[in-house]
């Protein structure tokens, strides 16, 4: 035969390929406009590999080229029907495909993240939640120093779809207007302790401020921990970590530039606590000592000695947290309404402080 021949031999056999298969599929798929639910009626397909074979023989190849080629052919439009249909290859029905259920890491990761109103408020919280949007199965306790919720907190928490609860917790009057350093963020980790101590029964709590920076794996080696965890904490100081110091695989000591006789001299971003354990301890809580908040709240642990350490981040050789600090920043000036009333900056200016 002659090449031309057998192009154009190929040629009309694919074409009468997609007639076939155009009228296979149109005949199995019976769902009609009036079916009362919304289930697609699928008849059995029987021997689809047979029809079409038949159909092609019907055709009375006789050469090998355009046999095999039909072969393939046939062999594609099987597969591909039975994928579209979800069906075996061989023309029987599979099991109706169940959803699987997704399946998290247990356990619950309980993320308590305290934070207050100001410029960078929002910029932090929204890359701290895209971080967060990675990792599965968290609850995240968002904690503002308030009187009452921010309304774009609110809304930035709800985008992410991640299950959180706002929460306010302000600090006492007596601790605001002390003068020097202050005990930042405790009365939104206590508040947050007091949730768990009403809502959980199991999982892992671990305080993440709003301003660090968070490499995922850290969840990771967080949700595995039975009593009390911890890892190095990378510092922009001189000192440039916060860590347990692990020789031989065992606990020495902590590495960390201000030690000021505390137990547990480790920074805020670098324990966990499990929350069966924390349940068994009621009076556990974190001190307004400013300086000594993680140490306060390590001691009201007891009992729980250093040597009990559960070391993460493969015996404390990896930084998978950062304490990171921003630039404080001024808030910005009011908008002249006089000149740009009724422009796209009123919008805008309520987005930020
Ligand atoms: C860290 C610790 O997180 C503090 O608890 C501790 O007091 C401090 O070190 C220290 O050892 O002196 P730091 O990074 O210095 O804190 O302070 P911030 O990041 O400003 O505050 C910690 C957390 O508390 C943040 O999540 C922040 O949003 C929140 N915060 C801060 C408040 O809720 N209210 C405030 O007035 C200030
Ligand atoms: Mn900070």
């Amino acid at each position: 035969m002659k090449l031309s021949r057998k192009f154009w031999m190929v040629m009309f056999l694919a074409v009468c390929l997609v007639i076939i298969q155009y009228h296979l599929t149109s005949s199995w798929l019976v769902a009609p406009a009036s079916a009362s639910n919304n289930v697609v009626n699928i008849v059995e397909p029987v021997g689809s590999e047979e029809m079409l074979r038949s159909a092609v023989e019907r055709l009375q190849v006789d050469s090998a080229v355009t046999a095999s080629v039909g072969e393939k052919v046939i062999k594609e439009l099987v597969m591909q029907l039975g994928r579209e249909l979800g069906i075996g290859g061989c023309g029987e029905v599979s099991a109706p495909a169940i959803p699987s259920k997704p399946t998290y890491p247990s356990p619950t990761l309980y993320i308590i993240t305290p934070t207050y109103r100001r410029p960078e408020q929002i910029p932090e919280l929204t890359r701290m939640a895209q971080t967060l949007m990675h990792v599965q199965n968290i609850h995240w306790l968002v904690i503002e120093d308030a009187n009452t919720t921010t309304k774009l907190v609110t809304e930035l928490l709800k985008r992410t779809g991640i299950p959180f609860e706002h929460l306010v917790a302000p600090m006492p009057e007596e601790y605001k207007k002390r003068r020097g350093p202050k005990p930042r963020g405790v009365s939104n980790r206590n508040r947050g302790l007091e949730w768990i101590r009403a809502n959980a029964t199991k999982g892992v709590l671990y305080f993440a401020d709003d301003d660090n920076t968070y490499d995922i794996l850290l969840f990771d080696e967080i949700r595995t921990t039975k009593r009390v965890a911890m890892w190095p904490v990378g510092l922009c100081t001189k000192f440039g970590l916060s860590t347990p110091i692990v020789q031989d695989g065992k606990f020495t000591g902590f590495y960390d530039g201000w030690v000021a006789g505390r137990k547990f001299p480790i920074d805020m971003a670098g324990f966990a606590v499990n929350v069966e354990f924390l349940l068994k301890r009621p009076k556990a809580s974190m001190p307004y000592k400013a300086g000594f908040e993680e140490d306060g709240f390590l001691k009201s642990l007891a009992p729980f000695e250093p040597h009990e350490i559960e070391l993460k981040a493969n015996n404390c050789t990896k930084v998978f947290v950062w304490h990171t600090q921003t630039k404080s920043n001024t808030a910005s000036a009011a908008l002249d309404m006089s000149k740009y009333n009724n422009t796209n900056l009123v919008l805008l200016k309520q987005q930020i402080v």
